[in-house]
């Protein structure tokens, strides 16, 4: 393996959309790293072993995506709380004696976009509502639990996937069908959006926030676009309200600052050019 330039890549199938390259590019030149960050696409029968074998890669490190996530953490001799509790692997890296070590930095993405942009946000932790019981969705249930929120509710289309992730963390957590959401918007101080309904190209997301406490902070995970109907109608009746690009950013800061010993920060010009590049704004 080449010690310099150190090299980390997106490894998933497909690869070809991601952001990952953009953003690890744009920090490894700001910030004068002598490093690469490219795109593997690892076919599904052979993911497995590539990723047990990673050493083998020539890569210090890579970020995973789907559908690998599950067989990248599988095979990790250790794995961080976040991808423990989430069977999912998003960052891998090698140790100093060689063993594939693996995080999932989702739910530190969606804490890390709130704390920037809604600095205090937690500051009282009483009771969230997420939408949607997907993949973003256990990473946000964890990120909520992680700060201490006391009643974690789980909105989903299909209950039974809402149920799953509730019984997987256990106390404070609850699963509800959309038919409860009137009643639980009441008691909400923090409502998010990690369904796809609203994203360009998908049904609209169709809620009555009426019953919302004026305070509620109301954040999308959805970022295309940016400004979504939910932001909109949050923020025309007094709501605080945060988008979801920071998400996608913020997720790659801990793993850029693994491989690179450098912590990055997302800023304005970073967010433009990753909203630029999605089409999002042009
Ligand atoms: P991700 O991994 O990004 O979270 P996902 O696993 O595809 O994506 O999850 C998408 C979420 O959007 C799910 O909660 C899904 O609800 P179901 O579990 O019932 O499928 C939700 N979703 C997508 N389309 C929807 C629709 N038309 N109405 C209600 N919920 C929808």
């Amino acid at each position: 393996m080449n010690a310099s330039p150190r090299k980390a890549a997106i490894t998933g199938h497909p690869v070809a959309h991601s952001r990952s390259p953009l953003i690890h590019g744009y920090w490894l030149k700001e910030l004068g790293i002598d490093g690469e960050y490219g795109r593997v696409d690892v076919a599904p029968e052979i993911a497995e072993e590539f990723y047990r074998n990673f050493s083998a890669s020539g890569l210090i490190g890579a970020n995973v995506t789907v559908p690998h996530k599950e067989t990248a953490a599988k095979v990790c001799d250790w794995l961080d709380g976040a991808a423990k509790a989430m069977g999912a692997a998003n960052t891998l890296w090698l140790d100093d004696t060689g063993r594939i070590c693996g995080a999932n930095t989702d739910g530190l993405g969606f804490l890390g976009n709130l704390d920037q942009l809604a600095p205090g946000w937690d500051n009282s932790t009483g009771s969230a509502l997420v939408l949607g019981a997907g993949g973003a969705a256990r990473a946000i249930v964890w990120a909520l639990l992680s700060r201490k929120f006391t009643r974690v509710h789980i909105v989903n289309r299909t209950v039974e996937k809402a149920q799953k992730i509730a019984e997987e963390f256990g106390a404070g957590t609850f699963a509800h069908g959309w038919d409860e959401l009137g009643t639980l918007l009441g008691e909400t101080d923090l409502l998010v959006n990690s369904t796809s309904l609203g994203m360009t190209g998908k049904p609209p997301l169709e809620i009555d926030l009426a019953g919302l406490p004026k305070h509620a902070l109301v954040n999308d995970i959805v970022y295309a676009p940016l400004e979504t109907d939910l932001l909109k109608a949050a923020a025309l009746r007094g709501n605080p309200t945060v988008d979801g690009i920071g998400m996608l950013l913020h997720q790659a800061v801990p793993a850029f600052e693994r491989w690179f010993g450098v912590r990055p920060q997302v800023t304005d010009e970073l967010r433009t050019l990753a909203l630029k590049d999605l089409g999002v704004i042009s």
